[in-house]
């Protein structure tokens, strides 16, 4: 931990009264001050219009962190929250923001440093506060580093998203941003470039010439719940595809970066995103499928006639000498069976077989599963063969499970990583203007067109089941199938 009279950042945290500041932010902070993290007197500083003192806030706060972070104990919380301070403000009022300057700079006193500035109010609000910012000269960096963390959703198209961007881009430079896509921040996320990268021998097999096919599924069991009033406008793939099954597709599909620095890192994940093939206009059946949960018109806030996806499946071809001809399957629903977030690469079989098959039989092929969540594990499988019965094969597998490799408690959540390294200035983990823009510019066309004539049929699927039939037949037109 830093000196006491060393000069620790303040983070600023604007919609600081909302569901997201109590359930993630707080917590991941509260937990980083108890590991030692963050500078003991970081200074956190709450904004909302909600009218709360001080200590009403700390209070507030206290609630989620309690419910939210295993480590709650009196004496940590009575030392931390002494930095927690709360000012009252209208989002589009300059004034307020002058008062909350006013109070920031109070606090700093002489130990002024840099200022995390994080947007946590609904998104439409986010052009306001980072217009604000600028109006009340609070962007500045003449003295001390000024950093603007984003929430997702940042915009709900492509031209929202870049206009949003040019509302940002006119107060803070693009190496002052900081757009959070929290699967980035998930240590098995990363873990996907440590395994890539860090090991020889995965890298020389990892294309077209070995691999058959890439499957990224973003499986959940929770439904929409109270948020049909963003929902219902967004679906499965602005919710879930633009975003975290995009930047999935891009850490496993993108070329080793020359260094593993920011700018290197989205470098390569731009390439990625700029070789995805669009889906033409018309050919949207053979590439996707949309689906509702039979209960989704029932949820509060939907609309009764609502043809808004909550499942997806697409199907992406990259054109690069690496990945032609290797079709990228993509799936997210809610309301499912079983909640699991899991990447598998599936490698060629045998061009030849020397074991007798059954007539019709196929030997298994190798795949790689990486399981993101929730049961942290990477495993291979292939075949071995079964004891005493001539030649009879098994498919088996080699496991990797974090869990038992390095403990039970060792996977912190996404968002005590993201702001650590938003507080130390490296932005690899964060999505860059360009990338959100190629992402949307992939996802807006399929939106579209799944409410044209000619694309695929609404199915619908029962809550609590694997989904709807035209996800298998997707892969089965292929001769694939989603890996269990
Ligand atoms: C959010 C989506 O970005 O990610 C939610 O808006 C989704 O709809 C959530 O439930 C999933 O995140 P996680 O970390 O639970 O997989």
């Amino acid at each position: 931990m830093n000196e006491p009279d060393a000069p620790t950042p303040t983070i600023v945290i604007f919609g600081a009264s909302g569901d997201l500041t109590r359930r993630k932010l707080m917590p991941a902070l509260y937990n980083l001050y108890c590991k030692g993290r963050i500078p003991a007197s970081t200074r956190i500083v709450g904004f909302a219009r909600s009218d709360y003192s001080h200590d009403a806030f700390r209070q507030e706060m206290r609630a989620g962190v309690k419910e939210h972070s295993d480590r709650y104990g009196e004496d940590d919380w009575a030392a931390f929250s002494r930095n927690l301070y709360y000012s009252p403000g209208n989002p589009n009022s300059v004034e307020d923001f002058r008062r909350l300057d006013a109070l920031v700079a109070e606090l700093e006193g002489e130990r002024a440093a840099g200022r995390l500035y994080y947007l946590a109010t609904p998104p439409q609000l986010y052009p306001a506060v980072a217009t604000m910012l600028g109006q009340a000269n609070m962007h500045g960096e003449s003295e001390h580093w000024r950093r603007v963390v984003i929430e997702k959703p940042f915009g709900a198209d492509l031209s929202s998203a870049c206009e949003l961007n040019e509302k940002v881009h006119a107060v803070f430079k693009e190496r002052q941003v900081y757009r959070i896509d929290h699967y980035l921040g998930k240590e098995t996320v990363q873990n996907v470039s440590v395994f890539r990268f860090a090991n020889a021998i995965f890298e020389p097999i990892w294309s077209r010439n070995y691999v058959d096919c890439v499957q990224i599924s973003v499986l959940e069991t929770v439904t929409v719940g109270r948020r049909a009033g963003y929902y219902d406008q967004a679906g499965v793939l602005r919710d879930m595809f633009q975003n975290h099954l995009l930047q999935l597709l891009t850490l496993i599909a993108m070329e080793p970066p020359a260094a593993l620095n920011a700018q290197a890192l989205r470098n390569e994940k731009v390439k990625v995103l700029s070789a995805v093939r669009p889906i033409a206009p018309g050919r949207l059946r053979e590439h996707a499928v949309q689906a509702q949960y039979r209960s989704y018109r029932d949820e509060p806030g939907v609309a009764p006639r609502s043809r808004t996806p909550t499942y997806a499946a697409v199907k992406l071809h990259i054109d690069n000498w690496r990945w032609q001809g290797v079709p990228f399957y993509l799936r997210s629903g809610k309301a499912l069976a079983e909640r699991k977030t899991r990447i598998a690469v599936q490698f060629k079989r045998p061009p030849h077989t020397l074991f007798a098959l059954k007539p019709g039989e196929k030997l298994a092929p190798n795949i790689l599963a990486m399981e993101i969540q929730p049961d942290e594990s990477i495993y291979l499988t292939f075949q071995a063969k079964v004891p005493d019965v001539g030649i009879a094969m098994q498919n088996v597998n080699f496991n990797f499970h974090y869990a038992s490799a390095f403990g039970g408690d060792a996977i912190p959540d996404a968002y005590e990583r993201l702001l650590l390294d938003a507080l130390h200035g490296d932005a690899s983990l964060f999505t860059r203007s360009d990338e959100i823009e190629l992402a949307w510019g992939l996802i807006d066309p399929i939106a579209a067109g799944l409410s044209d004539p000619d694309a695929p049929p609404l199915e619908f699927y029962e809550e609590g089941s694997a989904g709807p039939t035209g996800a298998q037949q997707l892969l089965a037109r292929d001769g694939f199938e989603w890996v269990m």
